[in-house]
């Protein structure tokens, strides 16, 4: 059994997960599913990333101490992550002591190795991205990400001789040349790497809330050291060593520096093995506009699923735009694939096809002679190759041809006049039925079980992919797969 690690960047619980947590998190899910449904062993990791600046301040303004602010908070995630039904095998927080101890351990491999050194930092901060910038980074004085203003910041601290690692790092990204996906996205990392690269400050001294490092009780990890080192700590339990190296750790554009340049130069000096693909996804926009807490342009999870339901959402955010770009969300974009796409066609095949079996055989099929040429529409080497490359619209896209196949199937056929062929028609598209919801497992599980209830089948894995699976069995329709929506 091959084995899988995935894993989505710990966010920081510094209030409740919107569309862009949800987004990773989600994709993360569906691949997880995907992979276990091949039969792999799979890992799936998520979190939290409770140290550093940007977590103490907000519980400063909110008058608690950082262990208290993010205990409340995780619970937040959680639950979130529940009602998407997100099934992952481990919630790190970097406040866990294991975690702790992994940090202080490569910290000090790190130090005898001769990578870290103590010396004084002056730079612009920004608490946002819990970095540093040069003065050339900025934007009229403020971060280019948060576009807010930076601090200038002046403290004893200790570096990490990122600056030898720039050979290193080219030689990694043309040995691995998918470390950094998607390809586009790489060009840009590669070009900055070539530039040069300045050794890193990875200690502060002028607050406490983080982890301290081994060599110097004075100060505390860096937040960036701490929070990327989690996706290693969660394989030092024990039967979870054979996890590492990460298959993948998948990100958002935004965060690609710190996982494409950081974290392997870390690895190299720690002296472990690096992952395999840093896959970064593009940035969700809402109506046209950037996601801005403080402007009121955000959507939480709970209104993600208000619209038109967990499956839906969990469809609409993988089908709508290519793994890796950017896009736009909007409420009747996730009406309209769900009306049409959700409802017309899938939910209609289904509940069509059940009514006729429940009106011509009281509810009961027989298994009958399968038809090549309908299931020979199914492409699963495409879908495969498209979920396993991470085209996860792309492989949707496929499935959905075959839906409509199916469709075309039953209005061709017409098995409410053709009373010879009926039986055998209807068999066949139970059959393609159950083929389709396993396909459509991952990214809707909810969905692909109320289907197999009424089928009265258990979901299969990918070898029951093929037709003439379906035996004899009875139906039990129930209520519609998908509720249309009248758009507001
Ligand atoms: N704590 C760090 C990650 C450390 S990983 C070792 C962090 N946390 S975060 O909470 O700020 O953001 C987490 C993720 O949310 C990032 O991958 C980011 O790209 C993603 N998104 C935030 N807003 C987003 C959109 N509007 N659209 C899509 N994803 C976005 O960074």
């Amino acid at each position: 059994m091959a084995k899988y690690y995935l894993t989505t960047p710990i966010y920081y619980p510094n209030d409740i997960p919107h569309i862009g947590h949800a987004y990773t998190t989600l994709v993360a899910d569906v691949l997880a599913r995907w992979k276990k449904l091949k039969g792999d062993d799979v890992f799936f990791l998520t979190g939290t990333d409770d140290h550093g600046k940007k977590i103490a301040k907000a519980a400063e303004e909110k008058g608690m101490s950082p262990q208290e602010f993010t205990d409340k908070l995780i619970p937040e995630f959680k639950k979130a992550w529940e009602k998407l039904n997100i099934k992952y095998d481990r919630f790190i927080r970097t406040t866990d002591k294991d975690h702790e101890k992994v940090v202080k351990e490569v910290l000090q491999k790190m130090y005898d190795k001769g990578d870290i050194y103590k010396s004084a930092y002056e730079g612009y901060y920004c608490v946002g991205c819990e970095a540093y910038y040069t003065e050339k980074d900025l934007e009229e004085g403020c971060c280019p990400i948060h576009k807010k203003k930076v601090e200038i910041m002046k403290e004893e601290s200790y570096f990490f001789k990122l600056s030898e690692y720039q050979d290193k790092l080219l030689k990694l990204y043309e040995e691995n040349p998918s470390f950094i996906s998607p390809e586009h996205r790489k060009q840009e990392i590669v070009n900055r790497v070539k530039e040069g690269l300045k050794d890193l400050s990875i200690s502060r001294n002028s607050f406490r809330w983080g982890v301290e490092l081994p060599f110097d009780k004075e100060h505390i990890t860096y937040v960036w050291i701490d929070a990327l080192f989690n996706y290693y700590s969660a394989t030092r339990k024990k039967g979870k060593e054979k996890y590492w190296p990460a298959d993948v750790n998948i990100i958002g554009k935004d965060i690609l520096w710190f996982h494409t340049v950081y974290w392997p130069a870390f690895l190299m000096s720690a002296g472990l093995k690096i992952p395999n693909i840093v896959f970064a996804h593009g940035w969700w926009t809402l109506d046209k506009e950037k996601v801005s807490k403080s402007r009121g342009k955000v959507i939480n999870v709970e209104e993600l699923i208000g619209i038109a339901g967990v499956d839906s959402i969990r469809y609409f955010l993988l089908r709508e735009i290519p793994f890796g770009d950017d896009g736009d969300f909007s409420e009747e974009a996730v009406i309209e694939r769900n009306n049409n796409e959700l409802a017309n066609e899938l939910g209609n095949l289904v509940n069509r096809c059940l009514g006729m079996v429940d009106k011509y055989f009281k509810g009961k099929y027989k298994k009958g002679k399968s038809d090549k040429e309908l299931f020979s529409k199914l492409n699963l080497d495409a879908i495969t190759k498209n979920m396993d490359s991470f085209k996860f619209n792309v492989a949707l896209g496929e499935i959905w041809k075959f839906i409509a196949e199916v469709n075309k199937y039953i209005n061709d056929k017409k098995p409410w006049e053709d009373e010879k062929g009926r039986e055998d028609t209807l068999y066949n598209v139970l059959d393609a039925i159950r083929v389709i919801s396993i396909l459509v497992s991952s990214f809707m599980p909810e969905t692909s079980e109320k289907i197999n209830k009424q089928l009265g089948v258990k979901t299969g894995s990918l070898k029951e992919v093929k037709m003439g699976i379906l035996k004899d069995g009875k139906i039990k329709k129930d209520e519609i797969l998908f509720k249309k929506i009248e758009n507001a």
